[in-house]
């Protein structure tokens, strides 16, 4: 896989709407997590083609992945944390982990085929520290689509201490969930300092 742009123009449909819209003089501000009927359109949506039922209250609307991916890290992170990153990964995770005073742990994929998720790797990462699992399904670059074997043999060995198994239904919930998790608020001095000193990637011991 490649850069998430498309190769082709928005769809003629998309072009009216987004024009029709801004004529309409309806462009400001919305609620931060996104207005009530896009939510509900997005809660059906996944209601019925992901066979889990989602209510609006669980939608947050945001402008790309990584606007996601930083919201919820930044919810779950803390000084200190770690977040698995299983191999091959997109490059801004790393960054995003380390933005927020965590330390990502790079897990290397299966040699069978080289883009299989090593889940004995994974497990072998976990420590006290760590705090999440990075799932990205499809994969980018390398395709990979977890499958639900390996979602459960990951849920049933280890859930408890992670949050891998939120991580088996889908981002959007994931974030929801993070981004409503309280915690007092974090010291961007400390956070900078963190960054330089204790940031940098761990590899698991084999
Ligand atoms: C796996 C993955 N993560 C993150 C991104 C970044 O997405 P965005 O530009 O929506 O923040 C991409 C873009 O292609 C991607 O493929």
């Amino acid at each position: 896989m490649a850069v998430g742009e498309p190769d082709f123009p928005a769809p003629k449909l998309v072009q009216s709407a987004a024009v029709e819209k801004i004529r309409s003089g309806d462009v400001r501000y919305t609620p931060a997590a996104g207005t009530p009927s896009l939510r509900k359109a997005v809660a059906e949506h996944l209601s019925a083609t992901r066979g889990t039922p989602y209510a609006s209250e669980e939608i947050t609307i945001c402008h790309s992945a990584k606007h996601a991916l930083s919201g919820a890290i930044s919810a779950l992170v803390d000084e200190g944390d770690e977040v698995l990153v299983p191999l091959p990964a997109w490059a801004s995770y790393f960054d995003l982990v380390r933005m927020c005073g965590g330390t990502p742990v790079l897990v290397p994929p299966e040699r069978r085929d080289g883009v299989r998720p090593d889940l004995s790797a994974l497990s072998r990462a976990l420590s006290p520290r760590t705090k999440a699992l990075m799932i990205n399904s499809p994969n980018n670059p390398s395709g990979y689509v977890f499958t639900r074997e390996d979602l459960e043999a990951w849920r049933g060995s280890r859930s408890r201490r992670t949050c891998g198994s939120s991580a088996t239904r889908s981002t959007a919930r994931w974030c929801t969930r993070a981004a409503t998790r309280s915690r007092p608020p974090r010291s961007r001095k400390t956070s900078r300092r963190a960054q330089r000193s204790s940031t940098a990637p761990r590899r698991p011991s084999p």
